[in-house]
């Protein structure tokens, strides 16, 4: 069952407005304290990801984490999931898409992601991520605002219409809109986190091999997804369905 607003009454503008100066601990309590194991971290490896797995953890907060994993990620990435695992000591879901990546090539043919990168994403990320909302009331993620343009007017807390066919809705909490790359990083370094390394060689925003490419200086820190393409986004934060 989906979050319904009706059985679950919150005045989403009053607790924007206190989480736009609370600290990341007070957030996150909240979220704890109203939903427990109804709000689960998605988390992509990142750092923001990282530094609300950390507090998640040091807190004590029980949230579900999951992953989603398109069978196409780098093996640093897959890496990084065992440390984090290990180091924090929580257990992360690996979501998968229902089609493995070679039956998807017999289905659509080779390389989807040369020819309809929008397909491919919808049904090795969009989907499966569809399906997995249906078990929570919130969907934490690691979106910040300083990412890139399409992301510049992200809330701390948003209804988001994630199947409107159906027309479900579920509470998107991004306890970090507000916090830059480098708050992000600083948190990384003074607690000595594990990190993926692909940063170190360039690559700022890392997702799947084919679609994911290093960045210069000056570009946006997620220029370097899905080059080539008139796409800045994979769709999980978009063609899903839309903020009410
Ligand atoms: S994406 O749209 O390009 O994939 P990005 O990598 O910037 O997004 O991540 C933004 C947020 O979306 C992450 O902090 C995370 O909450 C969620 N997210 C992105 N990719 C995944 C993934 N593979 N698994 C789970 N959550 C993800
Ligand atoms: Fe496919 Fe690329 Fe999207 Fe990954 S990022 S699901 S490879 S189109």
């Amino acid at each position: 069952m989906a979050f319904e607003l009706s059985r679950h009454p919150i005045d989403i503008e009053a607790l924007n407005a206190k989480f736009e100066s609370a600290c990341l601990n007070d957030i996150l309590a909240w979220c704890w304290k109203e939903f427990g194991i109804r709000a689960g971290i998605g988390t992509s490896f990142q750092g923001a990801g990282i530094v609300i797995m950390h507090h998640a953890a040091e807190a004590g907060f029980g949230f579900q984490i999951f992953t989603l994993d398109t069978g196409l990620l780098f093996a640093e990435t897959l890496e990084l999931k065992r440390l984090i695992e290990g180091r924090l000591g929580i257990r992360i879901e690996t979501v998968k898409p229902t089609l493995t990546v070679e039956e998807q090539a017999a289905e659509y043919g080779a390389a989807l992601w040369q020819r309809n990168p929008d397909l491919c994403c919808s049904l090795r990320k969009v989907l499966p991520l569809q399906n997995k909302l249906r078990d929570l009331d919130v969907w934490i993620t690691g979106l910040r605002r300083q990412q890139s343009e399409t992301r510049a007017k992200t809330q701390i807390l948003e209804l988001y219409k994630f199947d409107v066919l159906r027309d479900q809705v579920i509470l998107k909490l991004n306890p970090l809109a507000n916090w830059t790359r480098e708050q992000v990083w600083n948190h990384i370094r003074t607690h000595n986190l594990p990190y993926n390394p692909l940063h170190d060689l360039g690559y700022r925003s890392i997702g799947c091999v084919p679609c994911t490419r290093k960045t210069a200086e000056g570009e946006n820190e997620r220029a370097g997804r899905w080059t080539g393409f008139d796409k800045s986004e994979c769709g999980i934060h978009t063609f899903l369905g839309e903020n009410i």
